[in-house]
């Protein structure tokens, strides 16, 4: 289908729509040379643009000035090619290419520019070490995969915006030059010039601000927004991303999760063709740990925890015994089959993949048709080991691990290692999407090193009303109306019911130890708002690059981000962040002080 809008003055086609219907029409097309191969008489080029690769011919017969020029053609140069569409010999017929049933066989060829040997060709299936690919950040996205990934990355924001714009949401822009927000990681500051030594905070979230536009009446907000967070990076955190922000007023809970859930149907629809089930299964915060270890768990396939309690109180296995006598807990993992693959070698290794999460160690068993095979076998009576295998609904063939330690530690380590076997053993289809959402987080967290309590989400997050009481008696008892929608094992998304009434927000401040002055003074334009008749609203951020990156099958969130930072939030393509001029520095009041 020959799409007009691509047509400019320099070219008539893009080099993805030529087919055999085209046979015999004079087309001139643009792009990057990708390959070029001289065959004795004829030269070939394969011309690649962001649309596909089309294959063109260089005849002697027309004119050697020309067929000289094209050998003279090397990777990356630019050129503009006008020929005779020409059907190819059935058997030089590519299937592999969507152009792949014709050439152009040109007649005028021009070099719009040259390149310089790049440093790795885009068209090769081998790929740089990925410090060159982001300095030389132009030439990475000529990648098919990365073209691919920004391609997805419009369509998914586009559909993103006609699902709310549907459902009667504004998209409002709030400022990236505001005040600090209380999302728990470090501010990216900028300094004020007029107002010295004030400095603006770049929005780790527009949650303030979404807040104030329910108190303003826009019941039903979204933004495509970007936030910034100076924290330790990972394969899925990025100092600088992009989330989908809702906000809606004069709802309950269950209104933001049916909206989600009908995004999700929405999207999965446009983009897969697929009617996806709803509501969109969900799971609480106590029994994902338990069951899972995880606030997040994989949830493409099943290999649960199991608590091994009672008979590991009873064995003869010393760490175990000490473990369970000191209140921890030994609990454990089956990998179907998994025995053959899991030599000791291997263990050895996932041992100290667990070290790494604060596991002690790793104890394996080995289910036969007698009973469990294992180093600590014979700690275990012949019906405690029936015990371990009926626990784990285990068969011959299967292989059990268990860690013994803190409850927390043995969460961590087998929730790693779980996700480590479900992907080594191919328990699922990497294509599969698994949405789910979590509910009933707690609302504050116990913080151990500071004898404290932290707000598990944010300060403004509603509790379960029924749990308002607890207040007074246990506050880790208390659930707050929040939820995270997780995808393959990634939190993609978090919200809550915020409060709408003061005294509520008041006794958590007091159980925060956040005082009535600091609050005033950090988030008192807030609190006064609340006070101007701020209706019932919630809300929900979803981390949009994280969707496209599971949505694509992908791990590394910098291959769907056009120009991404790398694990040191260092712009390799600029060279960001770089020193400034002193006059810069005067001009902002700021002296820098770098130590030795
Ligand atoms: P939260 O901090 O959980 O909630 O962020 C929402 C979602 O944004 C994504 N995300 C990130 N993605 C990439 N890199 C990062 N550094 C990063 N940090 C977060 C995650 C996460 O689920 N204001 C609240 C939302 C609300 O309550 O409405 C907020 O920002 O997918
Ligand atoms: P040891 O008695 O130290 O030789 O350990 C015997 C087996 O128990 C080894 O496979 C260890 O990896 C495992 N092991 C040791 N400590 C723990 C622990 N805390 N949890 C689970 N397994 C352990």
């Amino acid at each position: 289908m020959h799409d007009q809008r691509n047509v400019t003055l320099l070219r008539t086609h893009t080099s993805g729509e030529l087919r055999l219907e085209n046979k015999d029409q004079v087309v001139t097309l643009c792009g990057w040379v990708n390959a070029q191969r001289d065959h004795g008489g004829l030269v070939f080029i394969d011309l690649r643009d962001r649309y596909g690769m089309t294959q063109v011919v260089f005849d002697p017969d027309n004119g050697a000035e020309m067929l000289n020029l094209a050998r003279s053609l090397r990777n990356e140069d630019v050129i503009e090619a006008t020929g005779k569409v020409v059907p190819r010999g059935e058997k030089l017929v590519n299937p592999k290419l969507a152009t792949g049933q014709i050439e152009i066989v040109v007649s005028k060829l021009t070099v719009l520019n040259r390149s310089k040997t790049p440093p790795f060709l885009p068209g090769s299936t081998e790929i740089a070490n990925e410090e060159i690919r982001l300095k030389h950040r132009y030439l990475d996205l000529r990648r098919p995969q990365l073209q691919e990934a920004m391609i997805f990355r419009h369509k998914f924001s586009k559909l993103v915006r006609d699902y709310f714009d549907k459902n009667g949401f504004l998209d409002i822009e709030t400022p990236m030059l505001g005040r600090s927000t209380p999302e728990g990681a470090r501010d990216y500051l900028v300094p004020s010039r007029v107002h010295e030594g004030a400095f603006y905070a770049l929005p780790q979230s527009p949650q303030i601000y979404k807040q104030m536009l329910m108190v303003a009446g826009f019941d039903r907000y979204m933004q495509i927004a970007r936030c910034f967070r100076d924290e330790d990076l990972r394969a899925d955190r990025q100092p600088e991303f992009t989330q989908i922000d809702v906000e809606m007023a004069f709802v309950k809970m269950e209104d933001i999760l049916g909206m989600i859930d009908g995004l999700v149907a929405y999207v999965m629809k446009e983009m897969r063709g697929i009617d996806h089930p709803l509501p969109l299964p969900r799971m609480s915060y106590r029994d994902a740990a338990e069951r899972f270890g995880s606030d997040k768990p994989d949830l493409r396939f099943g290999m649960e925890l199991k608590c091994l309690g009672e008979v590991a109180a009873r064995c003869g296995f010393g760490v175990f015994q000490t473990t369970i006598q000191n209140g921890g807990r030994v609990r454990g993992i089956c990998a179907v089959g998994g025995a053959p693959k899991y030599s000791r070698k291997v263990i050895d290794e996932l041992t100290e993949f667990v070290k790494t999460y604060g596991a002690q160690g790793l104890a394996f068993f080995r289910v036969n048709e007698t009973g469990l095979d294992s180093p600590i076998a014979k700690f275990f009576s012949e019906e405690d080991q029936q015990a371990i295998i009926a626990k784990f609904e285990a068969k011959p063939g299967d292989i059990i691990f268990c860690v013994a330690d803190k409850q927390k530690v043995t969460s961590a380590a087998l929730a790693a290692l779980r996700n480590r076997l479900g992907k080594e053993l191919q328990l699922y289809d990497p294509k599969q999407m698994h949405f789910s959402w979590l509910l009933d987080f707690p609302l504050f967290n116990w913080n151990e090193e500071d004898k404290r309590w932290d707000a598990e989400h944010h300060p403004f997050c509603d509790p379960v009303t029924e749990d308002v009481p607890f207040f007074e008696t246990d506050p880790g008892q208390i659930r707050a109306q929040s939820y995270d929608m997780i995808i393959n094992g990634y939190e993609a998304a978090s919200g809550s019911v915020r409060i709408h009434d003061p005294v509520v927000q008041q006794k958590v401040f007091d159980l925060l130890g956040i005082k009535e002055e600091e609050a005033e003074a950090r988030f008192g334009f807030l609190l006064d708002a609340l006070r101007y008749g701020a209706p019932p609203h919630a809300g929900v951020a979803l981390g949009l690059d994280r969707w496209v990156m599971l949505f694509l099958g992908n791990d590394n969130i910098r291959d769907v981000i056009a120009f991404p930072k790398t694990q040191k939030a260092a712009d390799m393509l600029t060279g960001a962040p770089a020193p400034v001029d002193d006059r810069q520095l005067r001009d902002l009041h700021i002296k820098v002080n770098t130590p030795k």
